[in-house]
């Protein structure tokens, strides 16, 4: 009996998700490597010009995130109903229902296809938001105490100005115009929120591990084009998904 075709595909993921996803993809890898090196720039020898090179170029790549990230937001009140917050967020009565039909089936060795994502795949989502915007709002303070940009840049250079007269003196890595207590202040302002930036890089890093080991495994279990729907949009099923009709 050929069962390919009883296969039936599906318009799941629309092109602008698809967008948000390889752009996401991209900037965080590439906000990971410069990071890691602005990380490590001590052992590496990195004076200041190149640190403040590296940090700017940190900010750009970040303010591309930035904006993927806040338009995948609102993707999320505006988007087809599978991008939708209410089809991602593990909450509600429906939600509920379909972990324990989800769970049950995979007690028996079954699996249960979802059009969006699956019970367990909502909370790997909703972390990993969670982490993104998190990185997201840690990074945009650093870059605006660290290389003065905007949009917190010129708010921080008044902070640590020595007077109104010397705010436009002020450049990173140099004290030229600045109060040194009211540097001092800013500094220490700052720090929970590198701190909060660096454990963010580390939890972001793990979740980025395990939703791949999570969409490889889907994958190889339920053969439902995943990876392939990131690029082409659609998903096979053979039987219809529980979450069709939502
Ligand atoms: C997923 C997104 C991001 C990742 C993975 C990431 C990663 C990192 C890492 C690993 C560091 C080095 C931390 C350290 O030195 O201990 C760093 C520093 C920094 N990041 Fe990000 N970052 C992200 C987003 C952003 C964004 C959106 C901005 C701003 C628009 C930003 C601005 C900065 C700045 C200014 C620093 C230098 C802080 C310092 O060392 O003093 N980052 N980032």
């Amino acid at each position: 009996m050929n069962t390919e075709t009883s296969l039936q595909e599906y318009r799941v993921w629309d092109r602008s998700i698809r967008w948000f996803h390889w752009i996401n993809v991209l900037s965080v890898l590439t906000l990971m490597a410069i990071g890691l090196v602005i990380m490590n720039s001590k052992a590496l020898g990195i004076t200041d010009d190149g640190k403040i090179l590296l940090k700017t170029w940190h900010v750009y790549v970040g303010y591309v995130f930035v904006l993927n990230l806040l338009w995948r937001i609102v993707m999320g009140f505006v988007g087809n109903r599978y991008s939708r917050w209410s089809a991602i967020l593990p909450l509600g009565q429906r939600y509920k229902q379909q972990r324990r039909a989800f769970f049950e089936r995979l007690k028996q060795g079954k699996e249960l296809g979802f059009m969006g994502h699956n019970p367990l795949a909502r909370w790997m989502v909703t972390l990993l938001f969670i982490m993104l915007t998190t990185m997201a709002v840690s990074g945009l303070v650093l870059g605006g105490t660290d290389v003065y940009k905007p949009p917190f840049g010129s708010y921080f250079k008044s902070w640590v100005a020595e007077s109104p007269e010397t705010v436009s003196q002020v450049q990173p890595y140099s004290d030229v115009g600045v109060n040194e207590t009211a540097y001092k202040e800013m500094r220490d302002f700052r720090s929970p929120f590198k701190e909060v930036h660096e454990i963010g890089f580390f939890v972001l890093a793990a979740l980025v591990i395990l939703h791949l080991l999570g969409v490889i495994i889907t994958e190889c279990r339920e053969r439902n084009g995943l990876i392939s729907a990131m690029f082409t949009g659609r998903k096979v099923f053979r039987d219809k998904p529980v979450d069709l009709q939502d």
